[in-house]
């Protein structure tokens, strides 16, 4: 039997198998019935031969293309939520079919979703991370690495997003309710991070760490000659308010570091909850400077055989910060670098050639961090790390006095897995994945007890190529407490040969790869036509509880309740007040009301909109030609605009969602009466 025939021959068996699950969701037993008789009269084998054949797919093929197919109607089981890299925004992807589900404007503007283009709301929540001085302060675009899903216990629960901009050291907070973002964070210490965002297990803190230093406080000027002395990294340790669903910066503190270019973290969970990991490079504190006969950056931060894994107790950090020991700059409480390290709530480790990532096993007892000109895995042990901190284990300090923990005593093994090592993720069978980018692979490693207690424990598995030059990993729930196994989607920077080609600026690649059996399985490559999304985490689809339509009519999505200021039906009005006009619109299938607005040139317009629908899909668009506005009214939403009427003349406003047959009809007249009629 060959390969095809015998996947054939199980067609059927399979079909079976998943008809139940498409019968929970079946709505009546009318429609069971009908799916039941489709399966029993289309010939299914011989076709898919036929089409198997024609297309030239292999049963390989043929099987990765029945692990990822979803018909029309039957959902993912899996949600990622990948960074939109240098768009500003979120990218919202369905697994195994790896169908864009939708783009999670945070920040830039995002004209569909009416963010930033025009509604007071969503202008208001991206004016909070403009810049804070300087003659163009507004931040038009972001570079976003690191989603974080919040946790309870140390698992995803679905509940909020959060998202950091490395080019300018923000970190944005998305509700999962409706998917939409609600606070941005400038760091007002921070000119440039890359260790965010890290939840804590609780989702206490969100923790953010600069990349490349700058003087502290921001805004102060030295030049790189007095680097040592002035430049400084931070951790920033955001208080997250899940009540409120936003971070509290009056709770947040930072801890003051060396000007090492702090990166990567990750929070301690279980056994290590309370401590937090975040590794570093140019323990060589190099300035560069080809341009002035000094080494490269890239040789500078490349000359020692190690650099520091920082290792910080963030729950005596919160109590140092509440006896008042952080000092105030530009409004952020920073706990200064001689006081952490006084009140040990920070030490060094050593990791070997510029490492990378650093990930917390499920059980929180390894700390697994990888050097990017490595061929190794270096996995550190938490009770070794306690017991070198406890006995003062130290083989010196930095140049700021931080103790270095001796790297033998608390270095548990190294695993040998290929050249560059970055990123590992974790399965349900006590196995690692790590991305190795100058290999372009992505390796299956054992751990060891406890979280592995077979045979061969540190031991490389399977290795199995990635097209190309893969950054992070993702599996499923796999920075959590409980990794689901199942899948894992390697984040390739590169894709060079693997779609038609569109010019020189190639999309990137995310490989989706099954690594339930035996042998790890390449499934299906997603070509990402955004540049350049970074880091991705997956969540259980059923863990995640959005609204379908907004709970009420009038529903202010910022402050998420009613807003007292919304237009309800039979309470449209226009209200002038000086030069102030006020108008309470409603909306709904297919039309404003009011439909005439008439103003006069200078006039200060506010328009209240509620779509007053209730209908699922149901939502509205709001555009005035000529005025750059367009608001998303989802059904139940209320919103704002404002604007002076500067320009006089006739401008059209219209819903820009195609939503009934008379969607056309939709629309009415926004009348500038000029102050000086034209001779
Ligand atoms: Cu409302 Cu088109």
């Amino acid at each position: 039997m060959t390969g095809i025939k015998r996947l054939i021959a199980l067609l059927p068996v399979f079909l079976l198998a998943l008809t139940p699950v498409c019968f929970t969701s079946c709505k009546n037993s009318g429609e069971e019935k009908k799916a039941e008789k489709q399966a029993a009269d289309v010939d299914m084998p011989a076709s898919v031969e036929e089409i198997a054949q024609e297309r030239g797919l292999t049963p390989k093929d043929v099987e990765a293309a029945l692990k990822t197919y979803m018909p029309s109607g039957r959902y993912d089981d899996y949600v990622i939520f990948a960074s939109g890299g240098h768009s500003g925004q979120v990218f919202v992807i369905g697994v195994p079919s790896m169908r864009l589900l939708k783009t999670i404007a945070v920040f830039t503007p995002e004209p569909w979703q009416g963010y930033a283009t025009g509604s007071k709301e969503s202008q208001e929540i991206l004016s909070e991370g403009n810049m804070p001085e300087g003659s163009d302060n507004k931040l038009t675009w972001a570079d976003v690495h690191h989603p974080a899903l919040s946790e309870t216990n140390g698992d995803y629960d679905g509940q909020f997003l959060f998202v950091n901009d490395k080019a300018n050291a923000r970190v944005a907070v998305i509700d999962l309710r409706d998917f939409e973002t609600k606070q941005i964070i400038k760091n007002p210490n921070t000119i440039s991070d890359h260790g965010a965002s890290f939840v804590t297990p609780n989702t206490e803190y969100v923790i953010e760490t600069t990349q490349y230093s700058a003087p502290l406080p921001y805004g102060d000027y030295a030049g790189l000659d007095q680097y040592k002395e002035k430049y400084r990294g931070l951790a920033t340790f955001h208080k997250f308010d899940r009540e409120k669903g936003r971070i509290d910066e009056s709770q947040s503190f930072s801890i003051e570091l060396p000007p090492y270019w702090q990166d990567l973290c990750d929070a301690g969970k279980k056994v290590s909850d309370g401590w937090a990991f975040c590794n570093s490079i140019n323990s060589e504190m190099a300035i560069g400077g080809i341009n002035e006969g000094n080494p490269p950056y890239e040789a500078g931060i490349s000359q020692r055989e190690a650099d520091y894994l920082h290792v910080f107790n963030w729950k005596k950090a919160v109590e140092v910060f509440k006896q008042g020991k952080a000092k105030q700059l530009n409004g952020q409480n920073i706990i200064p670098l001689d006081t952490a390290i006084a009140e040990g709530l920070i030490y060094f480790m050593t990791v070997p050639k510029s490492p990378h990532g650093v990930d917390v096993s499920p059980t929180g007892n390894f700390i697994v961090a990888s050097g990017k000109l490595d061929t190794h895995a270096t996995i550190y042990s938490f009770n070794k790390i306690m017991d070198a901190i406890k006995n003062n284990k130290i083989e010196g300090k930095d140049d700021y006095g931080v103790p270095i923990l001796n790297f033998n005593d608390v270095m548990e093994k190294q695993v040998d897995i290929g050249l560059g090592p970055l990123h590992t993720q974790f399965d349900d069978k006590g196995n690692a994945y790590t991305s190795v980018f100058v290999e372009s692979t992505l390796a299956k490693w054992r751990l060891g007890p406890p979280e592995y207690d077979g045979p061969d424990p540190w031991t490389l598995v399977e290795k199995i190529p990635v097209q190309y030059n893969i950054g992070h990993v993702v599996c499923a729930e796999g920075d959590t407490v409980a990794p689901d196994g199942k899948y894992c989607v390697a984040l390739n920077k590169w894709s060079i040969d693997r779609f038609l080609p569109v010019g020189p600026l190639h999309p990137q690649n995310f490989q989706l790869i099954d690594i339930s059996g035996k042998n790890m399985q390449l499934l299906y490559d997603m070509p990402i036509g955004v540049g350049e999304p970074h880091y991705v985490q997956m969540i259980k689809a059923d863990k995640l509880k959005p609204w379908l339509v907004y709970p009420e009519v009038g529903f202010n999505p910022m402050t998420m309740s009613v807003d007292p200021e919304a237009a309800s039906v039979g309470n449209e009005r226009i209200v002038r007040n000086g030069n102030n006009v006020e108008v309470w619109m409603s909306v709904i299938r297919s039309h404003f009301n009011p439909e005439h607005i008439m103003v006069n040139e200078g006039d200060k317009v506010t328009i209240h909109l509620t779509n007053v629908e209730r209908a699922r899909d149901a939502t509205h668009g709001f555009a005035i030609d000529g005025y750059n506005v367009n608001l998303s009214l989802e059904p139940g939403e209320a919103s704002t605009v404002e604007f002076v009427a500067d320009k006089p003349g006739v401008f059209p406003f219209y819903c820009t969602e195609f939503c009934s047959a008379l969607h056309l009809e939709m629309m009415g007249y926004l009348l500038v009466q000029p102050k000086e009629p034209k001779s």
